[in-house]
């Protein structure tokens, strides 16, 4: 572990093992702050995307209809930041969570659209805010992985020539139906679940939080500081998630 932790974080670093331990299935929701120790800017908050952008000026259909080169550079400047970033210690400790339990145990939901569960080898992840590495045809619905390679303002469909757009779901848009389907069940069949560097604010995925607590599991949030999310929880472990969620491993 690379930061200081308190008794009081160590005693409850024992009980959420002690909960995973025990758990036959788990589920696990994460959001901007598992992915911060990497470098990737989380939304709310000092120095959050938020605070430079207007969601209504370039994460909504409407803002795209209206003005879709600014949208666009928007997420070009996103795609770009990923290049240069890599998983960290958290993400890592989710895949081998996923190793430890092995196929049909565990699940991961994100609603970062970064794709660093992937790269660090988490395989059933459900991404349900889309993802930032794939662009998405406005007219044919053409899908292609376009990673972080340079795209321009405006780019256009190689089949139907309509703009493309970022594969992501912004505000006032469903979540993917499959996709969210899984999500649902995950959270109402698991006996333990992990709430991770998310505000919980929004919805519907913050409703996963209640969800899995109505059907009887235990939850376990980590995170720097309480959320919305926090009465809810069983244990809430207040540290950064790249050393807590290792540390959990390390007890398994
Ligand atoms: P937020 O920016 O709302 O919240 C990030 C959370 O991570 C906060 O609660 C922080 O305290 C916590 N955090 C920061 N660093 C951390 C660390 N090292 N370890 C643990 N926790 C840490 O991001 P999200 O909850 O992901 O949606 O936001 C949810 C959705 O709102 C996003 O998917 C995005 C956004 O607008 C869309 O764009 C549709």
């Amino acid at each position: 572990m690379d930061s200081p932790m308190t008794p009081d974080l160590h005693q409850q670093i024992e009980r959420a093992a002690r909960i995973i331990g025990r758990a036959k299935k788990i589920a696990a929701l994460t959001g901007a702050g598992i992915s911060a120790e990497s470098g990737v800017p989380t939304f709310r908050g000092a120095g959050g995307l938020w605070e430079g952008y207007r969601v209504e000026d370039v994460a909504t259909p409407a803002a795209f209809a209206r003005d879709p080169a600014l949208v666009w550079r928007f997420y070009n400047l996103r795609r770009a930041g990923l290049a240069a970033v890599r998983p960290n210690p958290g993400h890592h400790a989710l895949a081998a969570l996923e190793d430890r339990l092995g196929q049909g145990r565990f699940t991961l939901i994100t609603q970062n659209v970064d794709g660093l569960h992937r790269a660090a080898g988490s395989r059933r992840v459900l991404e349900i805010h889309g993802t930032l590495r794939r662009v998405r045809c406005t007219g044919c619905a053409w899908t292609a992985d376009r990673a972080t390679e340079a795209l321009p303002d405006l780019p256009r469909c190689g089949a139907c020539h309509e703009l493309l757009r970022p594969d992501v779901v912004w505000f006032n848009e469903l979540l993917p139906p499959d996709t969210w389907q899984q999500a649902e069940d995950a959270a109402q069949t698991c006996d333990c679940f992990l709430v991770i560097g998310t505000s919980a604010v929004v919805y519907p995925a913050a409703g996963l939080v209640e969800s899995a607590r109505l059907n009887g599991a235990e939850i376990i949030e980590v995170n720097l500081t309480a959320t919305r999310a926090s009465s809810q929880a069983d244990v809430t472990l207040l540290g950064p998630s790249g050393s807590v969620l290792p540390a959990i491993v390390q007890r398994l």
